[in-house]
């Protein structure tokens, strides 16, 4: 144990604070049974694997392996010190700490304390009189309201080379510390430092947990170059990974189950105050991966709303495939031109915005409209086609591909087959793309199943007898794509049909690849089964356990379905390059086409999944 914290005064801390509390600051939790469970934070996932146990005052990731108590999470996620998440807790549940327990600093924790006393003195400049004409402008220009201003903790940087300079050399912080948090520089000569913001409003950047790890600064001249300027990227901030707002509309977005998405912080501002509080804002970067991870945490829906500008519609296209790559559903709301969200809800109140957000565009509502108006009249449609079946390629999930391609089908009168042959084009360039660039040598790591397959195959090896005959019935009458998902699931349905062990199968499978993936499943599925185990209680047979069985089963079968579709289509091209009849064909690829949706209805509806579960089961 550390020098400074006895023992003792760790564990007081730790039976004072409740792990669950502290992690859903940071991630979305749903219980489970005695667990808590979601979207693990130190990992990209989108099936939640990642589980806090109250009692145990624990965590632990089944997917990247990650785990311990309240304080490692701390560490970790927040990168601060022990001592300092030692303190922090503390103080949160009431408790003094011995004044012994000072404990080193890690430059983290440097940056949040001089970035906190730096916030105090621009709150305090503000509220002086050297601040009047910054607060005017906040309340007159901008029409903040003071509880606005004191919830964003909303400031003023003087007009002065050396006003924060001279406030923490009172505190007692040396400049070369206070460097580190880049709200001070130093001069190239060396012969001393200066504040980075002057004559600015302050908006400081908080961490989902409250702390301030960065400032945006508003110029208030009109003449200035730099309208914001930021704070450098620090040991506590990065802008990639940032969300401006977070902090203060994290409750509302888990609560609303959606994001609004904008640009500034003008606009989430404006936006809070007039009660839509589950705005974030992305401060103007273009819109990064690690950023969307963040939400993902929260909500899996986004409303982009950007400015009504060619740069923001440019924004908007470029956010909405990454939104959509990231597995995110994301809905677009375009503003009446020249108008960007602050100016809007401004002027005409949060049920105007709300009808905007209620009348939301999909992707490709949003760019047949926007793409037709760019376009000169000439050009013609299939470039704006093709730009939309671009963005559907970035998807990966066959239900939400397929209910896009019924929008797009019918805006532009196409055949849904012929919408999937470009999709299946462009999938497999990618593919040969990526194939590509790895160079010579197939990787054996090509072997990884997708997680429908692995779900498959947990499921099939820890059901229970009544409902593995219905399952396996099924499975015989599909075609599982993978080689390597088809021979082990086939060897488990075998063995557990002659009354093997599962565990025998290992013997007889094929290759050493298939081997391991198969013990890997083996040994990984049940822990991570555990979970979905206690969420969807197989015992009982509860009603979530036989629908997710049913939409596993037919996600399947969809899949078989869009490969035979592919196969009729090539025998439909051949039959008529040879002037042959199609008309079989042609009834064939109908009823496929029905079946298909059919199919995915299913896949929403409760009741239809029941039925669809009661129905194998008589057959
Ligand atoms: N931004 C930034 N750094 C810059 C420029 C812009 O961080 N150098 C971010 C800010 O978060 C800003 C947002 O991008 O709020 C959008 O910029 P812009 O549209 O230019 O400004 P507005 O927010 O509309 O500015 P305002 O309403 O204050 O005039
Ligand atoms: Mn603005």
């Amino acid at each position: 144990m550390t020098r400074f914290n006895s023992d003792s005064v760790v564990e007081t801390v730790r039976q004072a604070t409740d792990i669950v509390d502290i992690i859903s600051q940071y991630v979305r939790l749903q219980k489970r049974g005695k667990n808590y469970l979601g979207l693990c934070p130190f990992h990209t996932e989108k099936t939640p694997s990642f589980t806090v146990n109250r009692e145990k005052g624990l965590y632990h990731c089944f997917g990247c392996g990650v785990g311990g108590n309240v304080f490692t999470f701390l560490t970790q996620y927040e990168r601060i010190s022990f001592g300092e998440a030692l303190r922090q807790l503390a103080a949160r549940a009431n408790i003094s700490l011995p004044s012994f327990s000072g404990g080193k600093q890690n430059e983290v924790d440097e940056v949040l304390e001089i970035n906190n006393t730096a916030a105090g003195y621009y709150t305090d400049m503000l509220h002086s009189n050297e601040g009047a004409a910054a607060l005017s402008y906040l309340r007159e220009k901008r029409q903040f309201t003071d509880e606005t201003i004191e919830k964003f903790k909303l400031g003023y940087a003087p007009d002065r080379w050396d006003g924060l300079l001279n406030f923490l050399r009172r505190k007692g912080i040396n400049e070369k510390d206070a460097e580190k948090s880049g709200l001070i520089l130093g001069r190239q000569d060396g012969s001393g430092y200066y504040d980075r913001f002057r004559a600015r409003v302050m908006f400081p950047v908080h961490s989902p947990s409250g702390r301030i790890i960065a400032f945006g600064g508003r110029t208030l001249k009109e003449d200035e170059k730099a309208k914001y300027i930021n704070s450098p990227e620090t040991a506590a901030y990065t802008k990639g990974r940032t969300l401006f707002g977070i902090f203060q509309a994290k409750d509302v977005i888990i609560e609303k189950d959606a994001a609004i998405l904008v640009e500034g912080y003008a606009d989430l501002i404006a936006l809070h105050q007039s009660g839509i509080k589950n705005a974030v804002a992305s401060s103007g970067t273009a819109l990064t991966a690690e950023q969307i991870q963040y939400i993902s945490r929260y909500t899996q829906n986004v409303y982009l709303v950007y400015d009504a500008d060619t740069a923001g519609q440019d924004a908007t296209l470029r956010g909405s495939d990454i939104l959509l790559e990231q597995g995110m559903n994301v809905y677009i709301v375009e503003l009446p031109s020249g108008e960007d969200p602050d100016t809007f809800v401004l002027s005409r109140g949060n049920e105007e915005f709300m009808k905007l957000i209620r009348d939301a565009m999909n992707i490709v509502e949003f760019k047949a409209s926007l793409l037709t108006r760019r376009a000169d009249s000439s050009r013609n449609q299939i470039s704006i086609i093709q730009s939309i079946v671009e963005s559907l390629s970035k998807i990966n999930d066959a239900i939400k591909v397929n209910l896009y391609v019924k929008d797009l089908a019918n805006k532009f009168g196409l055949r849904e087959e012929s919408i999937y042959q470009e999709l299946r084009r462009r999938k497999s360039s990618q593919h040969r793309i990526v194939g590509q660039s790895g160079g010579g040598i197939q990787k054996a790591s090509s072997l990884r199943l997708a997680t429908a397959d692995r779900d498959l195959i947990s499921l099939l090896l820890n059901v229970d007898e009544s409902l593995f005959e219905v399952i396996a019935n099924q499975i015989d009458k599909l075609e599982i794509l993978n080689p390597i998902s088809k021979e082990i699931i086939g060897k488990i349905i075998d063995a557990r049909r002659s009354g093997n062990a599962p565990s025998a199968v290992i013997d007889e499978l094929s290759t050493e690849e298939v081997r391991k993936s198969f013990a890997e499943l083996a040994f990984a599925a049940p822990q991570r089964s555990k979970v979905w185990w206690e969420e969807i209680r197989p015992e009982s047979e509860t009603p979530n356990y036989l629908k997710w069985i049913a939409q596993l089963l037919i996600s399947f079968e969809l899949e078989q379905i869009e490969q035979e579709l592919k196969l009729l289509n090539s025998k439909t091209t051949d039959a008529e390059k040879k002037s042959l009849p199609t008309d079989d064909f042609d009834q064939q690829y109908q009823e496929l086409v029905n079946r298909k949706q059919i199919l995915s209805q299913t896949y929403r509806d409760k009741e239809l999944l029941e039925q669809y579960f009661d129905n194998l089961r008589n057959s």
